[in-house]
């Protein structure tokens, strides 16, 4: 935490969407009386059928039940190409950058991008895929990701979005959740230099699917693949064929635009479910208001459509709003510590938005590779995902910023669909690590984790919460609205708990503290560690093992493992990286363990509960802080695992 804020220049004040004054009347207005603050909002989609009711929300115990615009019909890929083509057919919607800079980039007009979705949501409907159903994703960063997307959202099928650095057995694990249909995959995904095999991924994702999914296959970088007849397509041979007309579904607002998968403090990860037009009228609000953005700006968020960033703040939010996006293939160390600044320069890029563990990566590499470009069209700057370490807040200000751009910390999660604590650009003093304010229609507050009570006042902390729905919230867990109910409503009832920690300043302004169930942030990435300890424990040598978080320098958070052997099996640096390799291969390289650590033992409580507050502190190395152990059915265990902590690797 610094005590230095910065306020926005004037010359941004009297620029940008909203001022200070604004902002207050406002987030005023959008508490008092949301129905008419979001009746005026829903004005900036185009409806098929208009709206006429617009919040019919319950967070009531055994009646969570979230709608808005509930009765207004509209299609997404409509508002997100057809609307423009008139006034804006001929201007870049995508722009795609390739892994390899030596490949060139592509421009991809409005009504280019119109044809290429038309023609895939014609492959698609040839595939069998209706209203309704479902269709996985599982692509590199391409422009067919975002026409794939489009696509499912024109003929009103429910993508699911798989990245692409998740296992093959990941991967079955979504298609059979969501049943999907049709599974679409590249050949390789190029990355960094490096290519994943995603087609032979997904033919062994497939081994365990039922029969009748298929395969559209793009081609990337026509390296080879095996094929099955009947089952596998190629897209770009059915694309050359394909109708360049398709036309949009009527879609009801409550409808499901898409599910996301992502990880809990259970062992299974969970599907998000996003609808239709709550959900697009709050990703084209938050990237308009939130980036300060003006028609005519370049807009590149880094993340990948893999993530929820990606899906609100490389497609839907920036093409509902007619602007030009980047879609960014690669990493932003390959080939140097300067790709994402040559970027900027190469496209002039205006707003710039990425995680801090990116950030902290580059900063570690110098000021010179930031220094070698032109980063003058840049206006803003965002971070998200994580909370920003004030050096790596600094750095980003400096030498990226020049002190010139201001930083949208933007805290948000998969479920919340869009930012829903972040200072806008001209509105607020930043301060370095604070995601400072909430959005308009954002109520939040701060509770007292024993009693579930609001704690007024400022200067104080506790858990964030969310009293009263805002349009793009999670309307359910696909298929098990119980599960929906019991993670989000049932610790603090009346509330949508965020499974964060909050404090609000004296001034006010919220600091994310960090999550305080058992999900860590790995790079920005979020991962339950139950997923990690079961895939470790499905490995016949493993007995038990328990999962933590510990500080780390680059990614925020490691992934720490003690890991329990059975009887008559010898801890060895073989059997370290076996496991290594298995958790990889049963989730994805993201999952991979930091460190893992032999432990005879577990901190257990006599009813067998495993002490994770006493691993987290062994892991953090903070051994003056272990509380209280005597509850622990074998208290010496503790000694041995601080004892034996430097057999961790
Ligand atoms: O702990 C918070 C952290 O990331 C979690 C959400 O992760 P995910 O659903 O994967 O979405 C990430 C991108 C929206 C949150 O519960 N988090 C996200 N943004 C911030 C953050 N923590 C601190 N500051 C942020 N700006």
């Amino acid at each position: 935490m610094s005590d230095k804020t910065y306020p926005p220049s004037a010359e941004l004040a009297a620029s940008a969407h909203i001022n200070a004054e604004k902002y207050d009347e406002m987030y005023a207005a959008s508490i008092a009386d949301p129905d008419a603050f979001w009746d005026e909002q829903g004005k900036r989609l185009d409806w098929i059928k208009p709206y006429t009711k617009v919040k019919n929300t319950s967070f009531e115990p055994g009646n969570i039940d979230i709608k808005w615009y509930e009765d207004g019909t509209l299609n997404v890929a409509a508002n997100c190409i057809d609307r423009h083509l008139e006034t804006r057919g001929d201007q870049t919607a995508i722009i795609f950058e390739p892994d390899d800079p030596a490949e060139e980039s592509q421009y991809i007009t409005y009504k280019e991008l119109h044809k290429s979705v038309c023609r895939m949501a014609n492959i698609l409907e040839d595939l069998g895929v209706r209203k309704g159903d479902r269709v996985v994703l599982y692509l590199p960063m391409i422009p067919e990701a975002a026409y794939a997307m489009l696509a499912c959202a024109r003929i009103g099928a429910i993508h699911s979005i798989v990245f692409a650095g998740f296992s093959p057995d990941a991967l079955a694990a979504r298609v059979n959740g969501s049943d999907a249909k049709v599974i679409i995959t590249a050949d390789y995904a190029p990355r960094g230099g490096r290519k994943t095999p995603l087609k032979s991924n997904a033919d062994e994702a497939l081994l365990h699917c039922k029969d009748s999914v298929k395969c559209l296959v793009v081609k990337r970088t026509g390296g080879q693949t095996t094929w099955v007849d009947g089952r596998d397509f190629d897209y770009n041979e059915l694309a050359l064929e394909a109708d360049e007309y398709s036309k949009p579904a009527e879609m009801n607002a409550e409808d499901p635009l898409f599910i996301l998968y992502t990880s809990g403090s259970t062992g299974q990860p969970k599907g998000v479910v996003h609808c239709t037009g709550g959900y697009l009228v709050y990703a084209s609000m938050t990237q308009e208001i939130v980036f300060d953005y003006k028609e005519g700006d370049i807009f590149w968020c880094t993340a990948d459509v893999g993530w929820v960033t990606g899906h609100s703040y490389i497609v839907y939010g920036p093409l509902a709003n007619g602007a030009t996006t980047i879609m960014f293939e690669g990493v932003p160390t390959y080939p140097d510590a300067g790709r994402f600044w040559a970027v900027c320069e190469k496209h002039k890029v205006n707003q710039f938005y990425t995680a801090p563990t990116a950030i902290r990566a580059l900063m570690g590499q110098g000021t010179e590779w930031v220094e070698k470009y032109d980063l003058s069209d840049l206006r803003i700057l965002g971070s998200v995902g994580e909370p920003i370490n004030p050096e790596a807040w600094n750095w980003y200000n400096d030498v990226v910023g020049k002190g010139k751009c201001p930083i949208v910390d933007t805290w948000w999660q998969t479920e919340t669909g869009g930012h829903m604590m972040t200072p806008l650009p001209g509105a607020h003093a930043l301060k370095p690590g604070s995601a400072m304010k909430p959005f308009f229609g954002v109520k939040t507050v701060v509770l007292d984790p024993h009693t579930g009570e609001e704690i007024e006042g400022n200067g104080v902390e506790g858990v964030l919460c969310i009293a009263d729905s805002w349009p793009s919230q999670m309307r359910t867990v696909w298929g098990d609205h119980e599960r929906f109910e019991k993670t989000y409503f049932s610790d603090y009832k009346g509330y949508y708990f965020a499974g964060d920690g909050c404090r609000r300043d004296e001034d006010g302004d919220y600091w994310i503290t960090g999550r305080v169930d058992d999900v860590i942030n790995v790079s920005g990435h979020r991962m339950g560690t139950a997923e990690v300890e079961s895939a470790l424990v499905a490995h016949a040598k493993v007995a038990e093992a328990a999962v933590v978080g510990y500080p780390h320098d680059i990614k925020g958070q490691g992934i720490y493992c003690y890991v329990t052997l059975m009887n008559d099996v010898e801890p060895t640096e073989e059997l370290r990286k076996e496991l290594r390799t298995w958790v990889r291969t049963e989730i994805g390289p993201i999952a991979a363990p930091d460190l893992i650590q032999w432990s005879p033992g577990l901190p257990k409580t006599r009813s067998g509960k495993i002490m994770r507050r006493i691993l987290r502190k062994i892991a953090e190395d903070d051994f003056g802080a272990l509380g209280d152990t005597s509850t622990l059915a074998d208290p010496s265990v503790v000694d041995d695992l601080i004892e034996n902590r430097m057999n961790r690797q």
